[in-house]
């Protein structure tokens, strides 16, 4: 049975860890393969609210196997609050359930220092990361100098490698950031911690989930952040560190490209981003302002208040192109009722000329200016809708029109933060 890719297709928050947690009813494992905790998933079950940053959204369904696969950079602190945090509130009852890739790069306290104090001297260029030390963790990956969960469990071998790196790591603090160096005991004394709490998830997680595939198992790819803050197609440099693309699932699960049969894209019915960066159909005013505080829309990870504007088409079908979305799970649509009239970006345009999708450069996306299509609005709120039968005319003829516009069929209808407030259109395994 090979597997279902869950990607974001906007700037992040567009309700991924919702979707995933309503797929995973279906699923036998649930694999993050991405991304650390710049994530925030949230979820709401029985009117409870939890915050997922790093174990997959499975988790609130017993007997789920949850993977935090290879291509992920985790931060073991947070991670252990989260288990616990879990443990207490009565998931995650057997550790059988959580698996830990050892190729997952570890993010270690230098990362977060490196992190906040660069963005702290980029003042008004800076690109408003989470600060939890994403992109450095990233880094060393690349450079061939990270630390990898299990490089923990040789302990000589990790002193060794935590020397060398903090050997560099202090000398750029201090030099140039004018940060105060990290001491190799206080990380070694850390390490001692998490070895002896993560042990029992720490696995070849990959290995775990192609033998899932092979054995006709349901594998869900969860995806991070969305296509538009994917390293190499979002609007660099303001992305994140990690592809955000479906094709990243591939190498960050550890399974072949044929193995992902089916790609889901998720988009908010309007946009919002987080952090610094063009966004074209951004609203700033009264009308964003609403969107913000009737979409709740503050960052799950750090509350930071998050940018708001109209639905913008033209990034949403470079999603779709770029990740062969099969099908899409609109969310939110409840939070624009009693907005009207509503407007959709459909082309941009660039330097008098119209443009049907995204620019490549910076210099680009300093010139897109949003076209646009009004629609009217409605006034009934949405939450207990059923079917789509249920919904006003003109919430219908809105979806009909974003549809059109993206080109991929609706499979998923959100219209509220709980499970139950969820119309399925059809079957995504
Ligand atoms: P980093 O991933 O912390 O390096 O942050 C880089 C950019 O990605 C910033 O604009 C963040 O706000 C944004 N970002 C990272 N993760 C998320 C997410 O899960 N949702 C929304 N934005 C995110």
């Amino acid at each position: 049975m090979p597997a279902t890719a869950v990607i974001g297709t906007q700037w992040g928050d567009e309700g991924k860890g919702k979707i995933v947690d309503l797929l995973a009813a279906d699923a036998d494992m649930i694999v993050r393969y991405h991304g650390g905790n710049n994530a925030g998933h949230t979820l709401v079950v029985a009117g409870e609210k939890t915050i997922l940053n790093l174990v997959p959204a499975g988790v609130l369904h017993p007997g789920k196997i949850c993977v935090m696969g290879p291509g992920m950079v985790v931060d073991p602190d947070v991670l252990i609050r989260e288990i616990d945090a879990l443990k207490t509130r009565g998931y995650l009852t057997d550790d059988r359930w959580l698996r830990v890739s050892e190729q997952a790069h570890v993010i270690l306290p230098y990362h977060r220092s490196i992190d906040r104090a660069r963005e702290r001297m980029r003042e008004a260029g800076a690109i408003g990361t989470t600060g939890r030390g994403i992109g450095p963790a990233y880094e060393d990956k690349m450079a061939r100098t990270g630390i990898r969960f299990g490089d923990l469990f040789d302990e000589e071998g990790f002193r060794e490698a935590l020397a060398r790196s903090l050997r560099e790591k202090n000398d750029y603090l201090q030099a140039l950031l004018g940060e105060t160096p990290h001491e190799a005991s206080d990380i070694l004394e850390l390490a001692r911690g998490w070895r002896a709490r993560l042990a029992p998830y720490v696995t070849d997680a990959g290995a775990d989930v192609r033998a899932a595939i092979a054995a006709g198992k349901r594998v869900l790819l969860e995806g991070a952040q969305g296509m538009l803050l994917d390293v190499d197609h979002g609007t660099y440099p303001y992305v994140t560190s990690s592809n955000c693309v479906a094709g990243s699932a591939s190498a960050g699960a550890g399974i072949p490209p044929q193995a992902i049969a089916r790609v889901i894209g998720i988009a908010k019915t309007y946009t919002t981003r987080v952090g610094g960066g063009p966004f074209p159909t951004e609203l700033d005013d009264a009308l964003g302002e609403r969107l913000r505080a009737d979409g709740d829309e503050y960052g799950a990870t750090t509350g930071r208040p998050r940018r708001c504007g109209w639905f913008d088409a033209v990034v949403v079908r470079q999603a779709i192109a770029l990740s062969g979305v099969d099908g899409i799970a609109f969310t939110k649509l409840d939070v624009l009722t009693g907005m009207d009239p509503l407007r959709v970006c459909t082309a941009y345009e660039i330097d008098g000329r119209r443009v049907e999708t995204p620019p490549a450069t910076q210099r680009g996306w300093a010139r897109a200016t949003p076209v646009y299509t009004e629609l009217p609005g409605w006034t009934e709120p949405l939450g207990a809708a059923k079917s789509l039968d249920d919904l006003p005319a003109n919430a219908r003829r809105y979806l009909e029109f974003l549809v059109r516009t993206v080109g991929a069929p609706m499979v998923i209808l959100s219209i509220g933060a709980g499970r139950e407030q969820t119309i399925r259109l059809g079957d995504v395994f």
